[in-house]
This record gives C-alpha cells, structure tokens and sequence, in this order.
C-alpha cells in the first residue's frame, strides 16, 4: 500500500513523551449508557470540578501501541486483551463496562485517523496509544459518579526505558505500589500515583525503575513501576512472578506462550524469591511501553545482584524480543488473533 505522507518527525530519536496529533476518540456515559463517540480534534477535557476522578481516583487507563509493517500497513497487537483488561479494572472500581468490540473499532478508528504519526518501520518507534475512563459528574460524597468519559489519545514515542535492548540497573524499594487485596491487578492511575516517589527515589540514584515486592511479606519480587518482571533460569525456563496483586501483562502472557511454543522452553508463573536470584541467568521487565528492557542488575540494600551483564543482552532475552517484535511488526505470523489490521 502507499504509505499516507507521514508527519516530518525525527523518527529514530523519539522519547517516550507527550506529543498532540490530530485526533482523538471521546465518548460520553449519562443515564445509564454510552452515546456513540466521535472522533475530534480537541486535546483537553472540562469537568466537573467535584468529579470523582479529581478527588477519589476513580481512574482507569490502559496502553497500548500501534505498529507500521514492512509494506508499510498499520496493525495491532492483541487489542482485544486491552479491552478486556479495561472491563476488569471498570469492575473493579465500579464503573460501567465499556463492550469489548466497541472499545477495538474506536482504537482502529483514531490510530487510522492518525495514520501520518505511525512511525516507519524499523525506526524504532511506534505508535503509543492511550485509552482511559474518568468518572465525572457533581459530587463530594465517595460514590461512584453519576457520569463518564471515556476517550482514545494516541502520539508516536521510542523506547521507554533508556537503551531499548540494552540491560539497565533496577533497585527494588522499601515502598509498595499495592496492597494484598487492593487495586494492584487493575489498571488504574491510584497504583500509578503511588509509585511516583519511589520511581523518583530510584531514578535518583540511576536505576531504571523500582523492583515491587509482594505487600504481604516482601520476600518476593512482584513487578516494576511500569512493567512485569520475568528471568530465566539456568536450565532455560521462563519465569515470572505469580500474584494477584501485580497488573496481569498482555506482553509477559504473550511471551509465555512464545517461549514455550516459539522457543520450546519450560514455563511457569511462580513465586521469586528476592533472596533466590541466582537461579536465574538472564531476567527482564516486559510490557506495551517497555517491550523487553534486559535487567542489568538489581540493587536490594548494600546488595548488588547482576545477571546475565549489565552491558550485554542475554541470548534468551534478545530471541524473546525478536520474537515478540517480529510478530507485532508483521514479519512473523503469530497465533490467530494476535494481530489486528488498521490498514492493509
Ligand atoms: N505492569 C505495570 C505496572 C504496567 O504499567 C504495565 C504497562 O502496561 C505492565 C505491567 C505491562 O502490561 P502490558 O504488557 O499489558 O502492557
Ligand atoms: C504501558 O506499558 O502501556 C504502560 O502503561 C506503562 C507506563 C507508561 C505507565
């Protein structure tokens, strides 16, 4: 196909950083149901100023990216799963479900309406897209609101961890980013905004991101700020940590299924003990944003654990990228369903 102008961006240096395009998908929630939604070109919202959003984080988003093909086609990776990741944490936070099917058709329908800031392929960038529901309306007591927004934004970003595919340092912290039986497995803003003095305190001192430990005895490694912790252990089987409290990653299923299926490795999802690393040889954070960042190393207190090389990519963890990566950008099949066209 012939690629549509694409917007005069430096393509191969982007951060992972706010940038407007040209529209955005908005939807309206009042008495008891959705209006259609509607493409516009605004990138602000105006709400009540009692909205529980504002006040008692009734928030949920979800991330998601856009990918440009060799032959220069738009597709998507496993939208559905966002879908339905964004129906949990509504449920979670009783808000009202936005349908599964409608939530894919108003993500094609702004990335194709964006169609000029999905970068090129193999830039290195991709098209970021950000989903989210508010609850709005007049109130003060905590109750759900009485109304809602939910809208689509979208903006070209490159890696978000510094280096892409090389290996960063993490530091796992003293704070947690959920409780036992809290919001941990939902996708919402509370858990974001609970990790932000860690994240700081760790960008402080030059890690990447915090490494989670499980709430209840911190022995455990959870997740990162941004992204789900996987390793692999010296007679290659992939690990990453089981817990009801850690948000379930699209990516890090989709490489449990690769790894055994695609790489024919043992898998599991099991505890992992903070004080039982050197099981493993290689580990990673996974996810929309972070794809595969290689773990260096993880400092624990005065302790300094290093993997596979903190200047090196593991042999394990670069086929995972490659073939993560190879299916989200078309040069790979991937398993029914996985991909979803926006332009052919
Ligand atoms: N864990 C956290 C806390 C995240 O913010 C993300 C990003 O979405 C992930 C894990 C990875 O999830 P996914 O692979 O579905 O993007
Ligand atoms: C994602 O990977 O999509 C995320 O949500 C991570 C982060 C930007 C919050």
């Amino acid at each position: 196909m012939v690629e549509k102008t694409l917007q005069n961006l430096d393509w191969a240096n982007l951060g992972f950083a706010y940038m407007d395009t040209d529209y955005r998908f908005i939807s309206y929630w009042k008495d008891g149901k959705w209006d259609e939604g509607t493409l516009d070109t605004g990138n602000t919202v105006t709400i009540n100023q009692g909205s529980p959003a504002l006040h008692y984080g009734q928030q949920v988003f979800e991330g998601m990216k856009a990918y440009r093909t060799k032959d220069g086609s738009i597709q998507l990776f496993r939208p559905d799963e966002n879908g339905k990741r964004m129906t949990k944490s509504c449920e979670r936070l009783m808000m009202p479900e936005y349908p599964v099917d409608k939530f894919v058709e108003a993500v094609k329908a702004v990335v194709k309406a964006n169609e000029s800031w999905v970068p090129p392929y193999e830039s290195g960038s991709t098209l970021y897209i950000r989903p989210y529901m508010i609850g709005v309306g007049e109130n003060i007591g905590v109750k759900p609101a009485s109304e809602y927004i939910f809208s689509i934004f979208v903006m070209p970003v490159g890696p978000y961890f510094k280096g892409g595919l090389t290996p960063t340092n993490f530091i796992v912290s003293d704070y947690d980013r959920a409780a036992p039986h809290g919001t941990g497995a939902a996708k919402v803003g509370g858990n974001y905004a609970s990790s932000l003095l860690p994240g700081h305190l760790a960008h402080e001192r030059q890690f990447s991101d915090c490494i989670y430990l499980d709430p209840a005895t911190h022995t455990k490694i959870e997740e990162v700020g941004s992204a789900n912790f996987f390793a692999i252990t010296h007679d290659d089987e992939f690990v990453t940590p089981y817990s009801p409290s850690i948000l379930p990653s699209i990516t890090k299923y989709s490489l449990l299924h690769l790894a055994e299926h695609n790489l024919g490795l043992k898998v599991s999802e099991r505890d992992v003990y903070l004080n039982g690393l050197d099981e493993f040889k290689e580990a990673g954070a996974c996810g929309t944003a972070a794809v595969i960042s290689p773990i260096g190393g993880i400092q624990n207190g005065d302790d300094f654990h290093v993997f596979y090389s903190e200047t090196e990519v593991g042999p394990v963890t670069r086929q995972l990228y490659n073939t993560l990566t190879a299916i989200q950008f078309g040069d790979l099949e991937g398993p029914e369903g996985w991909i979803v066209k926006v332009t052919e």
